[in-house]
């Protein structure tokens, strides 16, 4: 058996239509576009290529864009001073720090900086504890977007067993507890797991977000196992996710390819984070 393809670039594209109208009414409603500011620090040449597709994403759905690029020289003040700046401005909706950050900076401050209300990427330590209690609030972009991608297939989760491999604070942790607050009996495996592959072959879903091209291989998946690749590595100039595809899609019952799958459902999951920013900003004058 050969499993279903979650197709990543069609969701998202379906998804931006529906933003962009949403993002219409807005305008209609309030008299101003939502805003996005997006913040570089230095020239990491994959942070200026997400960069970019951030910004052409918020061009695609109708999102004012504002770009801040700082050099790889700019001091924790600077970056701060910005921030800071970008949190009174009122006509800003929502505010991202590309990550990673030059050496030498405090990301947990400049992050914490973030208002809440304007936090975008879900980073900030408010709208973290907001996710751990259950609660609805901002949430990181590439777990919601997997979320996304298995609520549009149908895809239950209550009662599943979700293992995540990866702890990560941007993926592994958000993720685990996003199927834990739809009901999933959810492990997370990391680097000191033992006997991480029979676990993994108890997943009925299984979410592999450690940073090792084709790290999961068909002997660790169960069969029909739903299995989401969130690696995004370059090996030989081609993009390779964490599982090993070819031979993990005779196993499953679904999985998404790299590139194609998740990749881009987490900007468009940015796009909708920094609408629903907007709306809940307006609101709270009301
Ligand atoms: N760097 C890698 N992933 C992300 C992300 O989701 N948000 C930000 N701000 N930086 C990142």
């Amino acid at each position: 058996m050969s499993a279903v393809l979650i197709d990543g670039k069609a969701l998202s594209a379906r998804k931006r239509e529906e933003i962009k109208k949403k993002c219409e009414i807005f305008e209609q409603e309030y008299g101003r576009k939502i805003c996005l500011a997006v913040v570089l620090v230095g020239n990491d040449p994959a942070s200026e290529v997400y960069v970019r597709n951030k910004i052409r994403g918020c061009e695609a759905t109708d999102i004012r864009s504002l770009s801040f690029t700082l050099p790889q020289t700019a001091s924790q003040n600077d970056v701060e001073q910005l921030i800071c700046a970008l949190s009174a401005d009122e006509s800003v909706d929502g505010i991202l720090v590309q990550l990673p950050l030059p050496k030498g900076l405090d990301e947990d401050r400049i992050l914490n900086l973030i208002p809440p209300e304007k936090d975008v990427d879900g980073f900030h330590p408010v709208n973290v504890g907001k996710l751990l209690l259950g609660k609805e609030t901002i949430v990181a972009c590439t777990p919601m977007g997997v979320m996304t991608m298995l609520r549009d297939n149908d895809i239950s989760v209550a009662g599943k067993n979700a293992v995540v491999i990866g702890r990560s604070n941007i993926v592994g942790k958000p993720m685990a507890m996003l199927l834990l607050r739809d009901h999933a009996t959810v492990t997370i495996c990391h680097s000191r797991t033992k006997n991480l592959k029979e676990i993994c072959k108890n997943a009925d879903i299984l979410v592999a977000a450690i940073g090792k091209p084709e790290f999961v291989t068909a002997d660790m998946v169960k069969d029909g196992a739903v299995v989401i690749d969130v690696g995004i590595n370059r090996v030989n100039g081609k993009l390779k996710g964490d599982v090993d595809f070819d031979s993990v899609k005779e196993k499953a019952s679904y999985i998404t390819p790299v590139p194609g799958g998740v990749g881009p459902m987490t900007i468009t999951t940015l796009l909708e984070n920094t609408y629903l920013c907007g709306v809940r900003r307006e609101r709270a004058k009301s």
